[in-house]
């Protein structure tokens, strides 16, 4: 039991919400819902939220929701608590991803501290890097982040394997732009300039130019058709940064939301230590090219996520929505 009083219980789980919500989604849908019972928080799949045409059996969303889940304990922990987190609690309840419960006092880490510090700093580059190296010793240490949340990072070095890569995220993003029901999902998440919505990919967080890095490396055509997206600070970028590799030994949904604890937990090390992440998730969504990337380069593991991490100093826009509409209102502390 914790020796908390109720306010103090408020404080932390209201914190702890407001980090959830700043997790990383795919196309920023921030497929969660929140409720509150008393020291409990429950995270919940939002299946009007689950893409359904690239994601029909919302792995990416069960991802994004394990990124919230550990912005959400990481804040916990750095206001004194030790979290205890049940995954996927009830089976009767498959939207019901997990529980929270605040738990014992402690005392939160160096560490924690850091990993919480830039849960509202870290955002999504899509672009070159500088030139810069991304050190070899924070890799290996990203590698140990990745496995304490039960999955791999492997960084692919063998620049054969970097081509194939490429190329398979190249052929996805040709095969999705020409197929109607993928595109139009992707321009569901574009947020035009201007736009009040509070979801979706904003146009200053993309180049308005396609960036050439070799090998070249697809990105999304959030823009599509529109001369969105920024022109500011690529110039001196030309780095592909490191390609990586998340995996998981097995494919279930308990996975899916490990992979997305994992990566988050990467991204916000990465990003105390000054280094950003670009993704390339196109092939990871067409199930010949997921199925011959899990045979051939990661050891038969199941890749969750293909991304590009380097140093960049660009700024880019980010929007959440308010917790009034992620947060079931009659249990928002
Ligand atoms: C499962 C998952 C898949 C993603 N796939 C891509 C992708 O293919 N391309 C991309 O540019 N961003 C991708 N993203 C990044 C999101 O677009 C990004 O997290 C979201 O727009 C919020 O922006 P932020 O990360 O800067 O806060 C992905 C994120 C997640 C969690």
């Amino acid at each position: 039991m914790s020796t908390r009083t109720a306010q103090q219980n408020a404080l932390a789980i209201h914190a702890a919400l407001k980090a959830a919500a700043w997790a990383p989604s795919v196309h920023n849908t921030q497929p969660w819902t929140f409720a509150v019972s008393g020291e409990e928080v429950s995270v919940r799949a939002d299946a009007n939220r689950k893409l359904r045409f690239s994601d029909p059996e919302g792995r990416q969303q069960l991802i994004s929701c394990g990124a919230a889940l550990f912005n959400l304990t990481t804040a916990l922990r750095c206001h004194g608590y030790e979290p205890v987190v049940r995954v996927l609690p009830d089976p009767d309840r498959p939207a019901l991803l997990a529980t929270v419960r605040l738990g014992e006092g402690s005392t939160p880490d160096e560490h924690t501290a850091a990993l919480n510090a830039e849960i509202e700093q870290r955002r999504t580059h899509r672009a070159a890097f500088t030139d810069l190296p991304v050190p070899d010793r924070l890799v290996e240490t990203l590698i140990q982040q990745a496995a304490a949340e039960g999955a791999r990072l492997t960084p692919v070095r063998e620049p054969e394997a970097i081509r194939v890569i490429a190329s398979l995220t190249h052929a996805a993003q040709n095969a999705q732009s020409q197929n109607r029901l993928l595109a139009l999902e992707v321009i569901r998440w574009a947020r035009p300039p201007g736009s009040a919505r509070t979801d979706g990919v904003p146009a200053d967080a993309y180049p308005a130019e396609h960036v050439l890095i070799h090998p070249p490396f697809a990105q999304r055509d959030y823009a599509w058709r529109h001369d969105w997206g920024t022109t500011a600070g690529q110039a001196a970028s030309t780095s592909t940064g490191v390609v990586a590799l998340l995996t998981t030994p097995g494919d279930t949904r308990q996975e899916w939301i490990a992979a997305g604890q994992a990566l988050q937990r990467v991204l916000l090390h990465a990003s105390a230590y000054g280094v950003s992440a670009a993704f390339h998730t196109q092939a990871l969504e067409t199930n010949h090219l997921r199925e011959f990337l899990r045979e051939e380069l990661c050891f038969g593991e199941y890749p969750q996520m293909i991304m590009r991490l380097g140093i960049t100093f660009d700024t880019k826009g980010a929007v959440r929505r308010p917790l009034s509409d992620v947060v079931e209102s009659a249990s928002l502390p």
